[in-house]
């Protein structure tokens, strides 16, 4: 309780771990809220979390609550999944991947993760996941983050086909990216290009100053 009455004067930290995907990853009481951070971002809870609410946003709550099987790739501390049982209240199945184990355990440890009910959680790389699953998503959030690097392979075909295909039609890819260089801004330009006139793209500009979002509807 003092540590977060504290935490609104200055940020108090209050677990460290080394991380072999992120680096490090930190627990923190930062405004009176509990958040985690890798060794240069956030990671869960804090902006990230204000950031995908946005682009549930628009997808639009009550359309959400409709939904039957949501995949979340790239959990961390899990704050989308927070929003989508907690705010949203959607009943559905959410599985969630996760390459990185050190980050479920702060999950459930800090964060209560695995008090909800309708939440699967997979240890997988998310590339490895979606080539092996059997089911089909009407949402998929992509949220998948290295410290501030994200994976190439979220922007190779190969990839961007495959989540095509697992997402149902009239379902909703939902991407957060991160650009801080000239060559991330292009790299979401090309990214854009991907899609066919069988999909609408919607992308929000800074976000969170270096955060690109888009939601993507599958429509035939
Ligand atoms: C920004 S955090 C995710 C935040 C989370 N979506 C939330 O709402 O709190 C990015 C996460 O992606 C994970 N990650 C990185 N590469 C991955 C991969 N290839 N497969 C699955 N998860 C990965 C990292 O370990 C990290 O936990």
């Amino acid at each position: 309780m003092l540590k977060r009455l504290l935490s609104f004067f200055v940020p108090i930290n209050i677990y460290k771990k080394n991380s072999a995907i992120s680096n490090k990853l930190e627990v923190t009481y930062n405004n009176g809220q509990l958040i985690l951070d890798s060794k240069n971002t956030n990671y869960s809870y804090g902006s990230l979390q204000r950031i995908l609410r946005k682009g549930l946003n628009y997808i639009g709550y009550e359309r959400i609550r409709g939904f039957e099987n949501v995949l979340v790739l790239g959990v961390a501390a899990g704050s989308v999944i927070k929003t989508l049982a907690e705010e949203i209240q959607f009943k559905g199945k959410i599985t969630g991947v996760e390459i990185d184990p050190a980050a479920i355990e702060i999950a459930n440890t800090y964060f209560d993760l695995n008090k909800i009910k309708n939440l699967e959680i997979v240890i997988d790389d998310a590339f490895e996941f979606v080539l092996k699953t059997k089911e089909k998503y009407d949402l998929i959030i992509i949220d998948i983050f290295q410290d501030t690097k994200m994976p190439n392979f979220l922007f190779e075909d190969f990839f961007i086909n495959r989540v095509n295909y697992l997402l149902n039609v009239n379902g909703f890819i939902l991407f957060n990216t991160m650009t801080l260089t000239e060559k991330d801004f292009e790299r979401n330009k090309n990214y854009k290009s991907r899609f066919d006139n069988n999909y609408s793209l919607r992308m929000y500009p800074k976000v969170e100053v270096h955060n690109e979002l888009y939601t993507i509807k599958k429509l035939a």
